[in-house]
């Protein structure tokens, strides 16, 4: 017979054991039905068994009640901070004085990421989790005990492995990986709450709640990185401290490194860079220590940074940034998609001017305006997002926005079905659907297939082998057997012309792709301008309309058409199948009667809007750009407009009416 006690035992160890296999070691070994039945039946034997119930019990994560206030807590060390290094020249720097400091003793360097949280201390008495608190100033903190029993990858207890220490503060950094970021997010969003600015003010707001029910439900995890105070523990490196954390079941990365050449641990800070987008959570930089402690003490602190650490900081993954216009593509499902159009803003190390939003309902609830500060979140290579409008607004905000009446591709009226959060074009003949972008895919200006015709196309989609141009690299020859009217040899020839297509110029397959306004020749300016695809897909719209011929509206709805991860599919799949995504790059000499001409718009024109006139210029020839200078050869100017008027007059740049330009252009 298993003694109640021994069971009780038993229960917490499997459940501990999941919960630690589940949210530290990212890999779980038992469904969510055995876990539920454990911690169902550990509930059952606490009730009948008051006295058994322990604070460690992972059925104590939630208990308390509700505080009111949070007690403050005095740490028994100071929590300290970091200076950073902006620079490998600032590492390098505080390398030397490290060097120069220890009298050229050698000395081993620790990497580690650092995570974009909230620092918390966590002190265990004789094994058991008994208080947690936040940083706060350094010195006194806020009791969060409650709130941090809800994170399950904190332990409660050390484990029962021989004697625990007296004493042991565990330091690390409370988190919200970025996919609970985005529900926490959206949760707040629906609540009618504003969105948090990123995961960092999510994790802090979500851990301060007053009710820990409410931070239980946050997805809220924990990165161990120090051992602060301790009694009864003999550690003598921050190496050591790492092994002695993992042990005992706290969260440390798997990627922290030792170092015994400080070029190395820079070279580990910068592929923590390089690897940033592809984590699950943010990081904002790489924290470098002295590993001795002995050392850490004879290097001590200035003020609240210490000299034995330092914090190699990358470039901030959110910005503020004015949303200056929506717009809206197209996709081939007929699905109205909007985006962002926004002052170029540095970004996680790049310059980002479009982002991503999803629907009509979402930007109303958001309250996402044009003309609004917004907040602007990318993570790596991810497609960078517009959270919602900034907490403080400077300028004018534009009126609710409304997706538009009629499909910008074809003009229908767009169609939104009940209960659908998407508007759709229903033309099904709109040059943005699926089949007819198929059809114009393999036509003769296009990509050429030979014997891949409209009719052809057709039976392909309506037979359910090719959906997407890539599908139609994938057809074998028995699928075309199947179809009624091929014989062998028709077979062969059209598998034939498809693999003879895979040669055709990179200015074709861009072509092909049936982007709106993209033309055969504004494709083949394209490829000129850009050489290869990778380049012209990360281009900013103000990059792309410097290419001769294109303009400000082409520009944009190119860069719009790349952002929509169903037509990015499509051309990583096209690339994938052996399609050409490069051609010299030419350059090429603009046409028209305005060719190679600067110029600059300033006040309203009659005639023109001022992205009909960019257009309108482009189509000649001309390049505009925003800033006059010595390079401008006209300011096209109508009423209004006097500062470019005067910087013009001042430097002899000739300002020119509408009337002027009709006459300069007529002959
Ligand atoms: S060590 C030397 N290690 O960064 C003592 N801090 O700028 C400082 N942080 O308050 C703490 N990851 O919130 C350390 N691996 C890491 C860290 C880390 C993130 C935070 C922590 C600290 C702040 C200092």
């Amino acid at each position: 017979m298993v003694t109640t006690e021994a069971r009780v035992a038993e229960l917490r160890r499997l459940i501990d054991d999941a919960n630690h296999r589940y949210h530290v070691l990212d890999a779980p070994t038992v469904d969510d039905g055995e876990y539920d039945g454990w911690v169902r039946e550990l509930r059952g034997l606490e009730e009948e068994h008051p006295d058994l119930v322990t604070p460690e019990s992972p059925t104590q994560r939630v208990g308390g009640t509700p505080s009111t206030q949070f007690a403050q807590v005095e740490h028994p060390q100071p929590m300290l901070s970091l200076a950073n290094a902006r620079s490998d020249d600032e590492y390098r720097a505080w390398v030397e004085r490290v060097r120069k400091l220890l009298d050229g003793e050698p000395f081993q360097l620790v990497t580690e990421p650092k995570i974009d949280g909230l620092a918390i201390s966590l002190i265990y008495e004789r094994g058991v989790f008994v208080r947690g608190a936040t940083r706060g100033n350094g010195v006194i903190g806020e009791d969060v005990t409650a709130n941090l029993r809800t994170v399950r990858a904190i332990p409660l207890g050390l484990g029962d492995d021989g004697e625990p220490p007296a004493v042991v503060e565990v330091r690390g950094e409370v988190y919200l990986p970025l996919q609970g970021f985005a529900r926490v997010n959206e949760e707040q969003v629906a609540a009618g709450a504003k969105p948090f600015m990123n995961p960092r003010n999510s994790a802090a707001g979500s851990l301060r709640q007053k009710d820990p029910s409410v931070t239980a439900r946050r997805p809220l995890s924990l990165w161990a990185y120090a051992i602060g105070h301790s009694k009864g523990l003999e550690l003598r490196s921050h190496w050591e401290a790492l092994e002695w954390m993992r042990a005992h079941r706290f969260p440390v990365s798997p990627d922290v490194r030792l170092h015994d050449d400080p070029d190395e641990a820079l070279a580990a800070c910068h592929e923590w860079e390089q690897r940033r987008g592809e984590l699950p959570f943010d990081v904002d930089g790489a924290v470098v220590k002295v590993s001795s402690f002995d050392q850490q003490r004879r290097l001590g602190s200035v003020g609240r940074d210490p000299r034995w650490a330092v914090a190699f900081k990358f470039p901030p993954t959110t910005a503020i940034t004015t949303l200056l216009h929506i717009g809206v593509n197209v996709g081939r499902t007929g699905a109205l998609n909007p985006y962002a159009v926004l002052e170029p803003v540095m970004v996680g190390g790049v310059t980002v001017s479009l982002a991503t939003l999803h629907n009509e309902d979402d930007i109303r609830r958001k309250d996402i305006r044009e003309g609004d500060r917004v907040i602007l979140q990318r993570a790596g290579d991810v497609i960078p997002q517009v959270v919602g409008p900034a907490p403080e607004q400077t300028g004018k905000r534009g009126p609710v926005w409304s997706m538009p009446e009629r499909c910008p591709v074809c003009d229908t009226p767009v169609v939104r079905a009940e209960g659908e959060v998407r508007h759709y074009c229903p033309n099904r003949a709109c040059p943005s659907r699926g089949l007819e972008g198929l059809k114009h895919f393999v036509s003769r200006g296009a990509m050429d297939i030979d014997g891949v015709g409209e009719k052809l196309v057709a039976k392909l989609v309506q037979e359910g082998l090719v959906a997407q141009p890539q599908d139609i690299y994938k057809l074998t020859l028995e699928q075309l057997l199947d179809l009624e009217g091929f014989q062998q040899r028709s077979a062969e020839n059209v598998i034939a012309a498809i693999e003879t297509s895979k040669a055709q110029p990179f200015g074709r397959v861009l072509f092909a792709l049936g982007i709106t306004h993209v033309g055969s020749v504004t494709a083949q300016a394209l490829a000129d301008g850009f050489g290869a695809m990778d380049a012209l897909r990360s281009a900013t719209p103000e990059e792309i309309a410097e290419v001769e011929g294109v303009g400000p509206v082409i520009a944009e709805q190119v860069a719009g058409w790349f952002l929509d991860p169903e037509h990015a599919h499509i051309v990583d799949e096209l690339a994938a199948a052996g399609l050409r995504m490069e051609g010299p790059r030419r350059a090429q000499a603009p046409v028209g009667p305005l060719a190679g001409k600067t110029f600059v718009v300033t006040g309203s024109l009659d005639g023109f809007t001022r992205e009909s006139i960019a257009e309108h210029l482009a189509g000649l020839g001309a390049k505009v750009t925003n800033t006059i200078s010595a390079n401008t050869d006209y300011l096209l100017a109508g009423t209004g407009g006097g500062s470019k008027r005067a910087k013009a007059e001042e430097l002899g740049v000739p300002v020119i009416s509408e009337a002027d330009l009709e006459r300069l252009t007529a002959g």
